[in-house]
C-alpha cells in the first residue's frame, strides 16, 4: 500500500503535463506541489523546458531557486498561463479550502492571475462538504482577538489563532492565521467566503471558489484526473 508521501510525489509529478515551454506557470505551496516544483526544475535542466515561475511562499521561492526555475514578479508579466497548487480539501463542485501551509494570501492572488488552476492532492483531500479542515483566514495582528470574536459569531464555531511553539504563526506577509473549526458545514463556500471577507480585520480567506480547473488525485489506484466540467481547461 502507498504511502501518503508516495501518493503526494506521483500527484505532484503526474500534474507536470499540464506545463509547456514558453509558459508562466504559478507556484503552489505545501508538501504535495513541492514534487511538481523539483521536477519542474529537473525537466529544464534534463529535457530543455523553459518557462518562468511565480512563487506563491517565501518557502516555494528558495525551492525554486534551488531548483533552478527562474523567477519573475507578477509586475512584470500579463497574467500566469497555469498555476499548479494543492489544497486542504475539495468538494464536488471544484471549491477548494486552502491555507494549511498559510500561504493562502499569495496563493490567491497568483490563482487570480492564473489562466488555469490544476490543483495536485492525495485522496484524502476529496469531501462531500467543505469545513472538516479547519477554515484558514489570515488576519491582520492589529486586534486580532476583536477579529477572532468576529468571526467566532458569524461561523457559530470555535476560532484560534495558529499558533507555533510559543508565538503565532505569522505569515510571509506580516499577518495571523486564524482556523475556524466549522466542522463539515461549509455548503455555501461563495456565500461563506464574501461573509468572512465583509469582517474587518480579515485580509484574505481560504476558501477558493470557481477556481480551480482539474484535480489531478493520488489514490492506492495510482493518479486519476477529474476535470471540472465548468473550468477552463474543459472542451
Ligand atoms: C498552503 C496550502 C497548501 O497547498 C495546502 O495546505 C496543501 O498542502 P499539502 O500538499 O502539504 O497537504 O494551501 O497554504
Amino acid at each position: 500500500m502507498a504511502d501518503v508521501e508516495a501518493l503526494k510525489k506521483e500527484a505532484g509529478i503526474a500534474a507536470c503535463k499540464y506545463v509547456k515551454s514558453g509558459m508562466k506557470v504559478g507556484l503552489g505551496t505545501g508538501s504535495t506541489v513541492k514534487h511538481t516544483v523539483i521536477e519542474l526544475g529537473r525537466r529544464m535542466a534534463e529535457e530543455g523546458l523553459e518557462i518562468v515561475g511565480v512563487p506563491t511562499s517565501l518557502a516555494t521561492e528558495k525551492l525554486a531557486r534551488e531548483v533552478g526555475i527562474p523567477l519573475v514578479e507578477l509586475s512584470e508579466i500579463d497574467g500566469l498561463d497555469i498555476v499548479i497548487d494543492g489544497a486542504d480539501e475539495y468538494d464536488p463542485n471544484f471549491q477548494l479550502i486552502k491555507g494549511g501551509g498559510a500561504a493562502l494570501l499569495r496563493e490567491k492572488i497568483v490563482a487570480q492571475e492564473s489562466a488555469a488552476m490544476v490543483v495536485v492532492a492525495d485522496d484524502r483531500k476529496r469531501v462531500n462538504t467543505l469545513g472538516a479542515f479547519p477554515l484558514p483566514i489570515e488576519v491582520t495582528p492589529f486586534s486580532h482577538e476583536a477579529t477572532v470574536r468576529a468571526l467566532s459569531r458569524l461561523l457559530d464555531c470555535r476560532v484560534n489563532i495558529r499558533m507555533a511553539g510559543d508565538g503565532p504563526v505569522m505569515t510571509d506577509n506580516g499577518n495571523m492565521i486564524a482556523d475556524a473549526h466549522t466542522g463539515p458545514t461549509i455548503r455555501n463556500p461563495a456565500k461563506t467566503e464574501l461573509d468572512v471577507l465583509r469582517i474587518a480585520g480579515v485580509v484574505q480567506v481560504g476558501l477558493f471558489i470557481s477556481m480551480c480547473d482539474v484535480v489531478v488525485l493520488a489514490g492506492q489506484d495510482g493518479v486519476s484526473v477529474y476535470l471540472n466540467s465548468h473550468g477552463r481547461l474543459s472542451d
